[in-house]
């Protein structure tokens, strides 16, 4: 017999941990036998001490055991998604989603909330009025053969375990752990039913890997885990040294995403990496060469098609339309504060981590386990690295509903800024492709 404190000593003092201990310590979190704390305590020492790639997988398929692999072999079509390792203003789901359904592909996506500094597409999605995330498996896979696409939570059907585990991580400082981030993406990615998948792994000061070594090594455990389950894996390294896009928050950056979808907006970054990525995953599921594909993607965007996805969606997971299609009825927050620039210069580097923290701050994430969200709350960053500024230019803008909060996350944000007389190099969006 088993006992919590054995297993978390063993795992503190660097010890490998056996398929039945990791199975106990998952289970009996899942059921509720061991407590947050403990769970807690085991995590940091993961955090610290690692896995070995055995451990990992056994930790991989303990977390997927706990929920059903959904079957989806009677839907036609290539199952596809994309997943990201999580960053600042990262909103390509939203738009990618939609895009490659209207491609043909058929997408079944399971998210996750906002983790640590990160926003998360789950957050996001439920600022819609009404937009259920969490569904049966019967109803997922009747949304996903309807629309084409469907956009869920974890569930007590789908990887319960990464619900509990993903959501003890976001409060608990225990994020950025190589094995901790493969077993929860890749938990839910086998479980959902996919063929193939592309994985985002951010670099950078907003990602949780800062370096491009220690994002090629989480790259290759992803694509280790996915190859022993026979899926085509893809994986891009990708820029997190600034925010994607302008808008940090969860509803606004609904707004950023559907403004892109209906050819309203020119962020250029958010629009640029949505087009690559989902030209992997039709290339990945159909052999097609990545040049036509981004074609394909980017006359989804041009007409409209990937729009009328979203808003399919949007209304058979039970959204209100009403708002997606006039986004002034959507309430306001109550401040609205603008950041000036203290100094002149090109602006060469931005802490990317910060501007997530004050985001959460702000309320746009959570403190503690079970916190609310504030729908409406964020950062709109108007200036990224290489743009010019003047002393007094409006490089920022706050939105909150809390007085008191304004003036410390105004000051997290200056402090992320850094000038300089030299225009910086140009950021490389998409740093390297591995498969
Ligand atoms: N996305 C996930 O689903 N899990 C992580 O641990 C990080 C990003």
């Amino acid at each position: 017999m088993f006992t919590p404190y054995e297993i978390i000593r063993k795992k503190r003092d660097g010890e490998a941990l056996s398929k039945e201990e990791i199975e106990y310590f998952v289970k009996g979190y899942t059921s509720g036998g061991i407590p947050d704390y403990q769970v807690s305590s085991l995590l940091m020492s993961i955090f610290f001490t690692g896995m070995s790639d055995e451990e990992l997988l056994h930790l991989t398929r303990a977390m997927m055991a706990t929920g059903v692999i959904v079957d989806l072999s009677d839907i036609p079509g290539c199952k596809a998604d994309k997943h990201s390792t999580g960053g600042v203003g990262d909103k390509i789901s939203l738009i990618l989603a939609p895009l490659a359904a209207a491609c043909g592909l058929k997408v079944p996506m399971v998210s996750g909330r906002g983790l640590g500094h990160t926003g998360g597409t789950i957050d996001k999605l439920e600022s819609i009025p009404g937009f259920r995330t969490k569904m049966s498996i019967e109803d997922y896979k009747k949304i996903l053969k309807k629309v084409g696409l469907v956009m869920s939570a974890q569930s007590d059907d789908l990887v319960p375990a990464d619900r509990k585990l993903y959501a003890l991580r976001d409060v608990t400082a225990t994020v950025e752990s190589i094995p901790l981030i493969t077993s929860s993406i890749m938990s839910k990615k086998l479980a959902e039913g996919i063929d193939t998948l592309v994985l985002d792994v951010k670099v950078g000061s907003g990602a949780f890997m800062k370096n491009i070594d220690d994002a090629r090594a989480l790259a290759q455990k992803m694509v280790q885990v996915g190859k022993l389950y026979g899926k085509k894996v893809a994986v891009y390294l990708t820029d997190m040294s600034q925010p994607l896009g302008r808008e940090i928050g969860n509803w606004s950056e609904v707004v950023e995403s559907i403004k892109v979808l209906r050819g309203e907006s020119d962020v250029e970054d958010v629009i640029e990496l949505t087009v690559v990525l989902a030209a992997e995953m039709i290339a990945l599921c159909s052999g097609e060469n990545i040049s036509n594909a981004s074609e394909r993607v980017r006359n989804a965007l041009k007409s409209g098609a990937g729009y009328e996805k979203f808003i399919e969606m949007v209304r058979a997971q039970g959204g209100d339309v009403s708002v997606v299609e006039d986004l002034s009825k959507y309430p306001k927050p109550k401040i609205v504060r603008e950041i000036k620039a203290s100094a002149s210069g090109c602006v060469t580097s931005i802490d990317t981590f910060k501007i997530g923290v004050a985001a959460v701050k702000l309320g746009a994430g959570r403190l503690k386990v079970g916190d609310k969200v504030d729908p409406v709350v964020g950062i709109t960053v108007l200036k990224k690295i290489g743009d010019k500024v003047s002393s007094g230019d409006v490089i920022a803008i706050v939105h909150a509903n809390e007085e008191n909060i304004v003036k410390p996350v105004t000051d997290e944000i200056l402090s992320a800024y850094k000038f300089s007389d030299a225009k910086p190099g140009k950021q490389e969006l998409v740093k390297e492709r591995i498969a």
